[in-house]
């Protein structure tokens, strides 16, 4: 069985991180997370990579002067780590065109809405302010567009009359350490690809997103 070897890229506390990597920890995974590379050593999750032994680094967004020379050194930390699909989770930075398209393909990153609902931030403010009736979180394939490639699979939840931008911040973030490494197991096994923008699922090209649903998410 081959192993796909996943780098994860995060800014902060790196929840999707750990879920991704401890789903992996078993015997029978495709993947396994070989490096975890933050932008900032203030990063919560480079200690939990470490705790779990992954090994860890960081490209210190603020000692690059502009976009281009960070995103170039990003991409030699993520090369010389030997990972086929780089995961973005909780990655605070715009990719320029450049990047997105030298990893073309196996570049993942999690929303947290209902692509192409609410692309940018306070995701959770502006589905509760527009009444929304359900509300979640998206992986998708990286392209140019911010938060506009193609979508493979949703968490999605029925919001709560008592929802408040924290819990359903709580919420979706148990839907998204259920999805996002069924992602990563999916494209492991080969089930899911992306070729020319569009996704692909057991070789047809995937209508629609794949959908987890849970309204219980706590
Ligand atoms: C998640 O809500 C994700 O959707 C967004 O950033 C958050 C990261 O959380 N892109 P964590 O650092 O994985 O806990």
């Amino acid at each position: 069985m081959t192993v796909l070897p996943v780098a994860v890229v995060i800014s902060g506390r790196g929840s999707n991180m750990e879920a991704i990597a401890r789903a992996s920890l078993g015997g029978a995974s495709r993947y396994r997370v070989v490096r975890v590379i933050a932008d900032r050593d203030s990063a919560g999750g480079l200690a939990r990579a470490a705790a779990l032994g992954i090994p860890t680094s960081v490209v210190p967004v603020k000692q690059y002067a502009d976009r281009a020379s960070f995103d170039a050194a990003l991409a030699t930390e993520l090369e010389a780590s030997g990972a086929s699909l780089v995961v973005l989770a909780g990655f605070m930075r715009i990719l320029s065109a450049e990047f997105v398209q030298r990893f073309e393909g196996r570049l993942l990153n999690i929303h947290p809405s209902l692509l192409p609902r609410y692309k940018g931030l306070d995701t959770h403010a502006r589905a509760l302010a527009a009444g929304d009736t359900h509300h979640g979180a998206s992986v998708h394939y990286v392209t140019a567009e911010l938060d506009g490639g193609p979508v493979i699979m949703q968490g999605r939840l029925r919001l709560r009359p008592s929802d408040t931008p924290d819990t359903v911040s709580a919420r979706v973030h148990t839907l998204e350490h259920i999805i996002y490494p069924h992602v990563c197991s999916l494209i492991a096994a080969g089930r899911i690809e992306c070729r020319h923008g569009v996704v692909y699922f057991d070789g047809a090209p995937l209508g629609a997103p794949l959908v987890e649903e849970n309204d219980a998410a706590a």
